[in-house]
């Protein structure tokens, strides 16, 4: 019998996944394997029978990979189970970001009577007139399973698309089609697109790719959205370009107390992959990888 350890919720039909030869709970010890959405695994005090912790959901940022790897400890996440969440929120963003359709539901909930609300309407439509998602560019950095599926979508709306990735797989390529322009220079990208949405993991290398210098570089009243990690984007340097309108708004699924205040600044709670089929798709992919590796050693992630 297996020991699987849970360190939160995951969908029932995540749990339901794994066999008879499986125990799966939170509380247990001498663990074979960890099930973990985004609890911190930082400090873990590692038993010696783990061999693998398997995380439901794509970054894998909260768990200690390094200490895993040296104790031999393989980690695997579960790409592509929740990229489909992901990619509708961020056009919910993107819309959000160009139509007040916020402040036109505060400004209906506060009409008392039905003369009232056909009197002020007019002066309501130009108050909260927007612009539209046709015609626009939009620059994807990262083109993973999530970038890709964003890049195909906006193409939908009519919108330009960039694409900016250096480890593009030719899987990936393939799917982002001959009407995404690629671009071998992020520069490039940076210049030309009216929105500019980012899709790739938070490390040493990635923090803050979203700085001063950069923004420099972006078109006058940009627009910024970010549904990847919190730490890609330097939050001095946003809030200055929000104040001074180069970047006309900034969607985020990391608020922090320093952003949420800001006109221009969208935040909510890191709902990106928060929907009943995300959930569902990460426990399973991530049961059924996990009962692949205690049985076979090796990682299918397909
Ligand atoms: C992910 O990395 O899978 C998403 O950010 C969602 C999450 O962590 O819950």
């Amino acid at each position: 019998m297996y020991k699987v350890k849970l360190y939160n919720n995951i969908a029932q039909v995540g749990l339901d996944t794994f066999n008879e030869n499986y125990e799966v709970k939170e509380d247990l010890e001498n663990e074979d394997a960890i099930l973990v959405r985004s609890a911190n695994l930082h400090d873990l005090d590692y038993n010696p029978n783990l061999k693998c912790i398997a995380r439901a959901g794509a970054g894998t940022n909260n768990i200690d990979i390094k200490t895993c790897t040296e104790k031999g400890i393989v980690v695997f996440n579960t790409p592509g189970a929740n990229s489909n969440a992901v990619k509708e929120i961020v056009f919910a963003g993107m819309l959000l970001a160009s139509r007040d359709i916020y402040g036109g539901i505060a400004w209906a909930k506060t009409q008392e009577s039905n003369e009232n609300l056909a009197k002020d309407m007019e002066k309501q439509k130009k108050k909260y007139a927007g612009t539209e998602l046709n015609g626009k560019t939009l620059g994807v950095i990262g083109c993973g399973a999530i970038g890709v599926q964003v890049a195909n979508l906006a193409l939908r709306f009519g919108m330009k698309v960039r694409g900016y990735d250096p480890y593009m797989s030719i899987e990936a390529a393939w799917n982002l089609s001959r009407y995404v322009k690629h671009d071998s220079d992020v520069k490039d990208l940076y210049k030309n697109s009216d929105f500019i949405t980012i899709h790739i993991p938070l490390n040493d290398k990635t923090k803050d790719t979203i700085n001063k210098e950069t923004i420099a570089l972006m078109k006058d009243g940009v627009k910024i959205l970010n549904f990847a990690r919190g730490g890609l984007v330097n939050e001095d340097d946003i809030l200055g370009a929000l104040d001074s309108g180069k970047v006309s708004a900034y969607v985020t699924d990391f608020p922090s107390p320093k952003l949420v205040n800001h006109p221009g600044v969208i935040a909510i709670p890191h709902l990106g992959a928060s929907t009943a089929e995300s959930e569902e798709n990460c426990a399973v992919k991530a049961a059924q990888e996990t009962m692949h590796y205690l049985q076979y050693g090796n990682i299918k992630n397909s």
